[in-house]
C-alpha cells in the first residue's frame, strides 16, 4: 500500500503553517506534568501552534493563557518550567488567574485605562484538563473534552501516568526532521533490526498487536527471551508496582505524544514539539514505576536497573535521531509516494488521521 503523505509535506513551509492552525490549535496537547505545576505559582511554557502558552498554577487552579504581555507583546514568562507570579519583566504588568491585568504600574497614566478597558485587554485562556498526572491543554473551544478526544484510552493513559514513580531521565534534543517524519519513526517496528541491533531490538520482538481508538494507536508485544532472563531475577524487586503490565507497550496519541513502559517496571513519554518543518523539539522523560515500600531493600538493583534503563533509551533515540535526519535530507529529493507494509500499518493510521484533520481547514 502506498503511504498518503506526500514527500513535499516533509518540508513545506506552507504545510507547516496550515498543521498550526488545523492541528496543533484544534487538539488537546500535552504539556508536562502536574508535579512540576504543584504550588502556587508554578508554571510551564510551551510553544503550541506558532504559539507561546503560558500554564500556571493560581492557588491550587491551573490556569493556561497565550504567553503574550496585553501592553506591548513580550513574553511574560521566558523560562520552560519554574515558579513566580504572571508578571510581565518589561514594565511589571501583573495578571491574575483571570488573565486580567489586575496590577498596571503608573496605571493613572493610560488614557481611559476603564474597567472595561481592562477587560479587553485580558489574556486569551486555553482550557486545561488533566489525565493522571498529565496536563493537556487545547486552544479551540469548540473541541471535544479531553476524555472524549481520548475515548478508551483515557483510562489506560491514566492508570499508566499515576504509575509513575521517580524520574529516571529528562533527554532533550533538537532533531532536525520534521515532527511527522519522527512520529512515524516511532509508528514502526519495521526498522528495529537495522537502526537498532544491539538496543532495542534485544528488548522487544517485533511481532505484536496494534490495538486502535482512532486517531490514537497501541503496539503491544513480547519481550525478546534474553531480555526477559536477564529481567526475571530483577522482577522481584518490582512486585509491589501498581501496573502488572506483560511484554513492552507503546501507547501513541494523536497527533504527537507517546507513553511506553516495560512490564510497568518504568515509563517512557515523549514529546514531539515542531519548531519549523525541517525540525522537531524531543523531549523524553523517563520515571521508575512507583514502589510501595521495595525501594529500601532493592535500592541498589534499582539503582542500577535506572542507570540501564536511561543508557537504553539516550541510545535508542541517538539512532533514531540519526537515520530521521537522513529521511528529512531525502524527502527533498523525490515526489514519489512512500510504501507501507502490513508492520506499518499504524503509519498508515496516523496519516489517515492527519489528511482528515488538514482537509478540515
Ligand atoms: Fe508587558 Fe510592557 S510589554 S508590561
Amino acid at each position: 500500500m502506498n503511504a498518503l503523505i506526500r514527500p513535499k509535506e516533509y518540508y513545506s513551509t506552507d504545510t507547516f503553517r496550515s498543521e498550526q492552525d488545523s492541528i496543533f490549535l484544534k487538539t488537546w496537547q500535552c504539556v508536562g506534568f502536574k508535579r512540576d505545576l504543584a504550588n502556587d505559582r508554578d508554571f510551564i511554557t510551551k510553544e503550541i501552534g506558532g504559539l507561546s502558552v503560558v500554564v500556571q498554577n493560581f492557588e491550587g487552579n491551573l490556569r493556561a493563557f497565550t504567553n503574550v504581555c496585553s501592553h506591548r507583546f513580550n513574553r511574560i514568562q521566558t523560562d520552560c518550567k519554574g515558579n513566580g507570579p504572571l508578571q510581565c519583566a518589561y514594565h511589571g504588568w501583573l495578571y491574575n488567574d483571570e488573565g486580567l491585568p489586575i496590577g498596571i504600574p503608573k496605571r493613572p497614566r493610560f488614557d481611559g485605562m476603564t474597567p472595561e478597558r481592562i477587560i479587553s485587554l485580558k489574556l486569551k485562556s486555553w482550557r486545561v484538563e488533566l489525565c493522571g498526572d498529565l496536563v493537556f491543554i487545547c486552544a479551540d473551544t469548540e473541541a471535544p473534552t479531553l476524555a472524549e478526544y481520548l475515548g478508551a484510552t483515557f483510562d489506560f493513559l491514566e492508570s499508566m501516568a499515576n504509575s509513575c514513580g521517580e524520574l529516571i531521565d529528562e533527554n532533550i534534543m533538537v532533531i532536525q526532521a520534521n515532527w511527522k517524519v519522527l512520529v512515524e519513526n516511532t509508528l514502526e517496528s519495521y526498522h528495529v533490526g537495522f537502526v537498532h541491533p544491539n538496543t532495542f531490538a534485544r528488548l522487544a520482538t517485533s511481532q505484536g498487536d496494534f490495538e486502535w481508538d482512532q486517531p490514537h494507536s497501541r503496539w503491544v508485544t513480547k519481550l525478546g527471551t534474553k531480555f526477559v532472563e536477564r529481567l526475571g531475577k530483577l522482577m522481584q524487586v518490582f512486585e509491589s508496582r501498581p501496573l502488572k503490565f506483560e511484554g513492552y507497550i507503546h501507547q501513541f496519541l494523536f497527533p504527537n505524544l507517546t507513553v511506553a513502559t516495560t512490564q510497568g517496571t518504568s515509563f517512557s513519554i515523549q514529546f514531539f514539539e515542531p519548531i519549523d518543518e525541517n525540525s522537531t523539539k524531543f523531549t523524553s522523560v523517563v520515571f521508575q514505576t512507583k514502589l510501595n515500600g521495595a525501594r529500601a531493600s532493592g535500592a541498589a538493583t534499582i539503582d542500577a536497573l535506572n542507570q540501564s534503563v536511561k543508557a537504553f533509551n539516550r541510545s535508542v533515540f541517538n539512532e533514531d535521531k540519526v537515520i530521521c535526519e537522513q529521511v528529512q535530507i531525502g524527502a527533498r529529493m523525490t515526489d514519489q509516494y512512500g510504501v507501507l507494509s502490513d508492520e506499518e500499518l499504524r503509519v498508515l493510521d496516523f496519516q489517515q488521521r492527519y489528511k482528515t484533520q488538514m482537509e478540515h481547514l
